[in-house]
């Protein structure tokens, strides 16, 4: 039984002048995953995010969504795609309410203007399925609080239910752990764990705690030095001796320095 792919990347090189940040990675993402790309600082994982998201365009080498080829289209062409790469905590605006941070981007997939959200009591549907997606990413109760107000991990949690408003089919979360104390990330991860259950999305997440990405990723795929080392399931990839190799060697001169 072969599994639909939502995303394929062929052969996909980027380089910054004479420097190679990725050089030739082929790879699926089968629908409906929760997968996870690893790799040691520097591999090249931020990198390939921004060049599958449309931020940077491939040197070399073609991403297809969906089947259809999107090399090098911005952004937002793929966000009205689908395809969705988390925003950055400063995406957000931190003088609105959580409330109205999701419901700009609701109005911005209907093609509405920023102003509506001094007139947003005429679009009550829009106002429940804010709340909606709020309490999907367990903020219910925090609507009408400013954003700036927050702690950190709820101002990450934003971030996903940004992200949902967008209706996305595919999303990249580069690090969404990022600066978490443990119960923040313990919550994000559970949350990311139970959207993809319960959801068609599929996930393609960077994470650098191995025990979280050993417990929740379905696929993991693993670069170093800008190549695709290994892919495989958390139990593949455990046992894959280059893969503990290139962990080891980390780790050796870390310590050695
Ligand atoms: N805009 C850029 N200009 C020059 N070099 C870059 C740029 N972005 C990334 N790099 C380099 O590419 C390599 C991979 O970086 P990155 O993708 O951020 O790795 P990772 O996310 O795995 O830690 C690093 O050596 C980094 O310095
Ligand atoms: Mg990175």
């Amino acid at each position: 039984m072969t599994q639909p792919i939502i995303l394929e990347v062929q052969n996909l090189s980027r380089s910054f002048g004479k420097f190679q940040a990725l050089g030739g990675i082929s790879l699926k993402i089968p629908k409906g995953k929760l997968c996870a790309l690893i790799g040691p600082n520097g591999a090249g994982k931020t990198t390939f995010y921004n060049v599958v998201s449309g931020r940077y365009r491939p040197t070399i080498g073609k991403v297809f969504f969906e089947g259809r080829d999107i090399s090098g289209l911005p952004s937002h062409a793929l966000v009205a795609r689908g395809l969705l790469r988390s925003f950055q905590v400063t995406n957000i605006f931190p003088a609105l309410t959580v409330r109205e941070n999701v419901l700009t981007p609701l109005a911005v997939m209907r093609g509405l203007s920023f102003s509506f959200l001094g007139s947003m009591a005429r679009r009550p549907e829009l106002v429940d399925e804010a709340e909606a997606i709020l309490a999907r990413v367990g903020l219910r109760g925090q609507s009408h609080r400013v954003v700036s107000t927050l702690a950190y991990g709820d101002k990450r949690l934003i971030e996903i239910a940004i992200v949902l408003a967008c209706q996305p089919k595919l999303v990249l979360l580069d690090e969404p752990t990022a600066g978490m104390n443990p119960e923040e990330t313990d919550r994000m991860i559970r949350l990311i764990k139970e959207l993809s259950d319960k959801s068609e999305i599929t996930f393609f997440i960077t994470e650098h705690d191995m025990k979280v990405v050993f417990s929740v990723a379905e696929n993991i795929f693993v670069l170093n030095q800008g190549t695709l080392l290994a892919e495989g399931t958390p139990d593949e990839i455990r046992s894959n001796r280059e893969v503990k190799q290139a962990y080891l060697g980390g780790s050796l001169d870390a310590a050695s320095h």
